[in-house]
This record gives C-alpha cells, sequence and structure tokens, in this order.
C-alpha cells in the first residue's frame, strides 16, 4: 500500500476509535485497521488491547427485536488477542484485564430462538445471557464461549473446547462441553486433579 492508502486507512480507523464507548491508552495502535467492528458504540476497549486483523467484533442491537437491554462490550487492559478471534455480542460480553486468547476464540453470548413453528430459527427472537470472562483467562485456540457463561480468574481452557458452563477460578478446563481437568493448589503451588 502506497503513503497516500496508509493515511486514508489511518483517518478511517480514527474516525471509528471516535465512535467507540471508550478506549484505554496505547490500544489504537494495537488493533489492525482490518478488524471489523460492528457497533463501536456498545463497546469499551481497554489500554494496551492488541486485536490483529481478521477478528470479527459486532455488537447488535437487540432492541428492534424486543430486548429491553443495549448491547454492552468490554474488554480489559493488556489484552491479548490472536486471529480469527470472534465475538457476537447482543446483550453483555465482560472481559477482564490481562486475557490471552489464542486464534480463533469465538464467544457468542445470544442464540436464535429455537422453537419448531411456521417462523424459521433465523427470523425468530434471540435468546441472550451476560458471559463474564475474568482476569488472567487464557482461551487456547479454536475455544468457543457459549451464553450464560462465567470463567473465573486465571483460568486456562485448552484448545478446541466449547465453554457451555461456569468455570471456577484458579482451574483449567477442557473438552466439549469443556469440564474442570486440573485446579491449582496454592500450597504447591502446582496443578492437581480435582478430588
Ligand atoms: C489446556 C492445556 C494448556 C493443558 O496443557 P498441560 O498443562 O500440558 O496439560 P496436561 O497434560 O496437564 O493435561 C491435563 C489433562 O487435560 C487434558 N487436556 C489437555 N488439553 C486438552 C484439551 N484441549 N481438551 C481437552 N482435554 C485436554 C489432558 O489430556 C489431561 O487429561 P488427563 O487428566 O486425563 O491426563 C493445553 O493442552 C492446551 O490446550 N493449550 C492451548 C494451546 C494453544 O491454543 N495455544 C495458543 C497460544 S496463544
Amino acid at each position: 500500500m502506497g503513503f497516500l492508502g496508509k493515511i486514508k486507512r489511518r483517518h478511517k480507523k480514527k474516525v471509528l476509535f471516535r465512535q467507540f464507548k471508550s478506549v484505554g491508552l496505547g490500544t489504537f495502535e494495537h488493533v489492525s485497521s482490518g478488524v471489523s467492528f460492528i457497533g463501536p458504540e456498545f463497546c469499551s476497549l481497554g489500554s494496551n488491547a492488541s486485536i490483529p486483523a481478521p477478528a470479527s467484533i459486532s455488537c447488535i442491537d437487540l432492541r428492534a427485536e424486543g430486548s429491553n437491554f443495549a448491547p454492552s462490550l468490554s474488554i480489559g487492559n493488556n489484552f491479548c488477542a490472536n486471529t480469527g478471534f470472534s465475538v457476537f455480542c447482543g446483550l453483555g460480553i465482560q472481559i477482564g484485564d490481562n486475557c490471552l486468547f489464542g486464534p480463533d476464540v469465538l464467544i457468542m453470548d445470544s442464540d436464535h430462538g429455537d422453537a419448531i413453528s411456521d417462523v424459521p430459527y433465523q427470523k425468530q427472537c434471540r435468546r441472550s445471557a451476560k458471559v463474564l470472562i475474568g482476569n488472567n483467562v487464557y482461551l487456547g485456540a479454536r475455544v468457543v464461549v457459549l451464553k450464560g457463561v462465567t470463567i473465573g480468574d486465571n483460568v486456562i481452557i485448552g484448545s478446541n473446547s466449547v465453554v457451555t458452563h461456569d468455570i471456577p477460578a484458579n482451574s483449567k478446563a477442557g473438552g466439549i462441553p469443556a469440564k474442570v481437568l486440573r485446579v491449582w493448589d496454592a500450597k504447591t503451588k502446582t496443578w492437581i486433579k480435582p478430588q
């Protein structure tokens, strides 16, 4: 890309960043201009957050579908995503500080309605429940986190896992659905099998 192209791209990114609810220091430089944001006005990014392209972050206002709430996505300080990061936020997704996500992580807080009727699934109102991810959480490559899940501080989720239930703090979890595999033993400072 030529010099002019670079200037145009930077300007476009500046215009986009002005639309965010809030953005911390150092994040502008570490979010690639190729990252796709829908609904940036519903999104807060902490300081030094890094999101490389390709990535797709969508905050969809479901009030048009009858929801009582605007979506709210909050990503903490020192966030480090890898390529292929995808988010669908229709209600609330909160990611704490110092989180590390491997490639192709997907987080969704909403599903389409699932009634069998004259109305196809794609036209049914979405069902949403908040997703809360604590501080210092490490999600391996291709982890999927589904609606209503809380992941505690210091959790590690193994690659390819699908998280459908809460995972307690200070544990390692994995599988489909993700289950606790190890817990941190503060006395011996090692990971041990849960009792
Ligand atoms: C979860 C992970 C961190 C565990 O690593 P580890 O500490 O060396 O794992 P352990 O060998 O102690 O495994 C503990 C148990 O978890 C199981 N396990 C490990 N990874 C798993 C996964 N992704 N899904 C399901 N189970 C998994 C192991 O088979 C073992 O089971 P066991 O209790 O029957 O023996 C690792 O397997 C992993 O998935 N890393 C993510 C890599 C990645 O995505 N990197 C991107 C870098 S940004």
